[in-house]
């Protein structure tokens, strides 16, 4: 008997889980809130980093199986709940991704200026979500809070040349506002020292060869403290000794006399945003490295403040998963409570035929390959259950195409992707881009065209 299995959520660990699964035997409907599938591949990854998205070939083959239907444009808690998916499938897997920020809790946080980096991601991706947001970008200085590979995407967004940005798949609007930006200097502030950063190397070192930006390093923030030293000779891993050299010789450069700069600070945590109604200045406090009962190193304030002037805050400190209705949440960690992907309730106990992969699972890092490994984790206790026969038999039968249509919704299939796709990438030719994206509901569901029921959901609700 062929199982029917619901995905929730069309990025990596959604498609990893959903091969996994067709190569099992099972029937897989995938569902996302968007019409377009991929996740962060479409809208987080760097515009500027087209091949890391040749991954979507990979999800693409996975798509072609016959037993494989998407469902996009369907919000999960809002245009179908937890219990009639589970009424529907054997299995139900969420790879709802972290589509919100980290909270710095300062003051000055709600000043107009100051924004996550989850946003000012999604708009220059054109995320329809995001699309259309108006991020004043007159300030001559924005400072980065974070020493995350995020913080150094939105950084060098904010310093490629016009040229770089015209040949890439960000929104349009993006590449005006940036190419017509004031930024011209973005101070990247990690509130632990070079040795902590998170950066990886081959994006630290991207930062050295921007075509319009000098990258700035004073050499005493590059230099170690001791504790720090210590344990990059002792226990240090590869990725942070290259940071580390990468840094210092970022320090010993003499600027290339570009008009634009980024500037990597360190030891330096935001207290408070300052200004009138607006961002005006960063606050922050000059930090020292300790080591911790537990000894991992941490930042521990000086008793020294300084303040960065900027009319632009970009908090780069990590995603975090949203609740949805009925679903285990872990509020602390931000994500759906699991048990090495077997989704528990607060007391431990496996919820019969739940499952969860990638960012939602784990929390919200590392890369798109990462999510292959997480998701064969998931897999495999599912398997295990099935084989045990712990997995009920649901109440109805699979659903037809058109169940959420037929209830008024707005649906996307493959063939509607498949339509859009050719639309943008059609677009893009021309320019020598790789797509020009579609960034309203509106305008994917009319390139979906005839695969969609119109008018149905309310904007706010879904896509
Ligand atoms: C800005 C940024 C840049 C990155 N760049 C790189 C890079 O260059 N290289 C690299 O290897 N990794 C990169 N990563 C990491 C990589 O993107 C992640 O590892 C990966 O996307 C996580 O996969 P996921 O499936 O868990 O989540 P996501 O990719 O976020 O996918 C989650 C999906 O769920 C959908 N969804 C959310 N809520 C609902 C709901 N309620 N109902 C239905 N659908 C829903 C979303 O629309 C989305 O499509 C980057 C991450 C970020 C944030
Ligand atoms: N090109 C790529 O491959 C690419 C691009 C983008 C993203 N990604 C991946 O996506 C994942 C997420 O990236 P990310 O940059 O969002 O997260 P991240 O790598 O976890 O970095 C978060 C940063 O925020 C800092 N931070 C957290 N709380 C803070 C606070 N209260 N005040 C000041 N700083 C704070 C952290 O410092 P501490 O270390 O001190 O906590 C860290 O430097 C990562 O695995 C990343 O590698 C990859």
């Amino acid at each position: 008997m062929t199982l029917n299995c619901a995905v929730v959520g069309a990025g990596p660990s959604g498609f990893y889980a959903t091969a996994m699964l067709l190569a099992e035997g099972f029937a897989v409907d995938l569902y996302d809130v968007l019409p377009t599938p991929f996740g962060l591949v479409r809208a987080g990854v760097a515009p500027d980093h087209p091949n890391i998205k040749a991954v979507t070939r990979v999800f693409e083959r996975t798509a072609r199986h016959a037993s494989f239907r998407f469902f996009g444009g369907v919000e999960l808690g809002a245009d179908v709940s937890r219990a009639e998916l589970l009424e529907r499938y054997h299995v139900v897997v969420y790879a709802i991704g972290a589509a919100t920020d980290n909270r710095l809790g300062i003051p000055g946080e709600e000043l107009l200026g100051s924004l996550p980096a989850t946003e000012f991601v999604a708009w220059y991706n054109g995320h329809p979500h995001h699309a259309h947001r108006d991020f004043d970008l007159s300030a001559e200085r924005a400072v980065v809070i974070g020493n995350g590979n995020v913080a150094i995407d939105v950084a060098r967004m904010l310093v490629l040349h016009p040229d770089e940005l015209r040949v890439t798949d960000a929104a349009d609007y993006a590449i005006e506002a940036l190419g017509s930006s004031n930024v011209r200097e973005v101070v990247l502030l990690g509130r632990r020292g070079p040795a902590q950063a998170a950066f990886t190397n081959p994006e630290l070192r991207e930062l050295g060869e921007l075509m319009r930006a000098d990258v700035v390093v004073a050499a005493e923030e590059a230099a170690l403290d001791p504790l720090s030293h210590g344990w990059l000779e002792q226990a240090g891993d590869a990725t942070s000794r290259r940071n580390v050299a990468l840094l210092a010789d970022y320090a010993g450069r003499p600027p290339r006399g570009h008009e634009h700069r980024v500037v990597l600070r360190f030891l330096r945590s935001p207290l408070a945003l300052l200004g009138d109604g607006r961002v005006e200045a960063v606050r922050v406090s000059v930090n020292r490295i300790e080591a911790g009962a537990d000894g991992a190193l941490r930042a521990v304030p000086t008793g020294v403040t300084e303040e960065i002037p900027c009319g632009l805050a970009i908090r780069s400190i990590g995603y975090r998963g949203v609740p949805v209705a009925g679903i285990p949440f872990d509020e602390r960690r931000g994500l759906i409570r699991n048990d090495g992907g077997r989704v528990v309730d607060a007391g431990g106990r496996p919820q019969l035929g739940e499952y969860v992969v990638g960012w939602i699972k784990r929390g919200p890092s590392g890369v798109i390959g990462a999510n292959k490994k997480d998701a064969a984790g998931t897999v495999a206790h599912l398997l295990a259950d099935r084989d045990a026969g712990a997995l009920g038999a649901p109440a109805l039968p699979r659903p037809g195409d058109d169940w959420l249509a037929r209830r008024g919704g707005r649906v996307v299939g493959w063939e509607g992707w498949r339509a859009i796709d050719a639309h943008e990438t059609a677009r893009g030719e021309p320019h020598g881009r790789p797509r020009v994206k579609l960034v309203s509901a509106d305008e994917l569901h009319e390139a979906a065209n005839g695969v969609s029921a119109p008018n149905s959901l309310e904007p706010s609700r879904s896509c």
